[in-house]
């Protein structure tokens, strides 16, 4: 007999995007609707929930916002019961190993950016490393992706009145960064195969104690460790001159899995950030149909960030960027916003 963690309950607390990525990894147990995702009745018994812990566990994992949370209860198995995948976790398993498209394979960034960089500022790290939150919702927004074609709204009266409204009665950025904290979480790198790790370690406790219960929270916590390191907000993203060809209306995604589009406008460059500014999910770029459309409640933006359909209340938000000894520097860390008229602002955009 081995000793294995279970679920014994699973709830989802506030702050869902609505993103599908929990009913991805187990859509026997999570049921996302249009505006909020549930439990599904089945799944509020324990008898159903344990047999499931793997895929619980995985989406708890891929949920961008963190706010899935479960009870865990340390029971005795049969040794081939603990070696044998359930049914639930077969099932995922698929999906769950398929590499999401985006977040697997990342726009390259150029080279010559990198190699040619004269940036000395020991503050400004070279763009390259994916960004472990951006990740997160890119994963969260492919499994999102066969809403990208779908609006709801097409722009008209609704979305004129939206950009009408005053910065003030817009939802906070706050929101924004809940999403982002949230994701945070996920650079610590608590994967499934980690938490199966820490089954295998429960062994040892249940040798102590028989039986125990834990909150979900807890039992990750313990796993995580304690230091959890914040990217770099400053990058660099090439040189002036590797963004000459491009005409205004045109995007640069080579950044994108750290968070940043570059965009021609007018004479100007600028970097937008690729946050939803609805609920924070990660649009994705339509070329063909030249616009920004967020795959998990259907808003679309125009090549420059302004919102024109759907329910994002605002524009995206541009990054600071600078020109640091003839090498591009966006600073992730200070953002503008079209609202508050600051897309004025000689930070918030390079002329070109
Ligand atoms: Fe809702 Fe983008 S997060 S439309």
């Amino acid at each position: 007999m081995a000793v294995k963690e279970q679920i014994v309950k699973v709830w989802i607390e506030e702050g869902c995007i609505v993103c599908d990525a929990c009913e991805t990894a187990a859509p026997d147990v999570f049921d996302v609707q249009d505006e909020t995702c549930e439990i599904r009745p089945d799944a509020l018994k324990m008898e159903f929930t344990k047999p499931r812990t793997d895929s619980i566990v995985e989406a708890a994992e891929e949920c961008p916002v963190d706010v899935i949370k479960f009870d865990v209860v340390s029971e005795e198995v049969a040794d081939a019961a603990l070696a044998a995948p359930s049914p639930a976790a077969a099932e995922a398993a698929p999906v769950a190993s398929a590499p999401a498209p985006v977040a697997a394979a990342p726009s390259e960034p150029a080279p010559a950016a990198v190699a040619k960089s004269p940036v000395k500022s020991p503050a400004v790290s070279v763009a390259g490393a994916p960004d472990p939150a951006i990740q997160a919702l890119l994963r969260a927004a492919t499994a999102r992706g066969g809403m990208a074609g779908r609006s709801r709204d097409e722009g008209g009266p609704e979305a004129r009145e939206w950009s009408k409204k005053r910065a003030d009665d817009l939802p906070p950025d706050a929101r924004t960064s809940k999403v982002m904290q949230g994701t945070r979480g996920k650079d610590a790198g608590v994967t499934r195969r980690g938490l199966l790790a820490g089954s295998a370690a429960a062994i040892g406790w249940a040798a102590f104690g028989g039986t125990t219960m834990v909150s979900g929270v807890a039992f990750q916590r313990f796993l995580m460790p304690n230091v959890l390191e914040e990217p770099d907000p400053k990058i660099r993203v090439g040189t002036v001159s590797q963004y000459a060809q491009m005409v205004p209306g045109e995007v640069n995604e080579d950044y994108k899995p750290i968070g940043v589009w570059m965009i021609r406008t007018e004479g100007k460059l600028a970097a937008l950030n690729i946050i939803c500014t609805h609920l924070g999910c990660i649009p994705n770029w339509l070329a063909n149909d030249r616009k920004f459309k967020c795959p998990c409640h259907g808003s679309g933006f125009y090549p420059d960030g302004i919102n024109f359909e759907g329910p994002a209340p605002r524009p995206l938000e541009r990054f600071k960027i600078s020109l640091i000894d003839g090498t591009i520097v966006v600073d992730r860390s200070k953002k503008f916003q079209f609202e508050k008229g600051e897309w004025d602002n000689s930070d918030s955009y390079l002329s070109v």
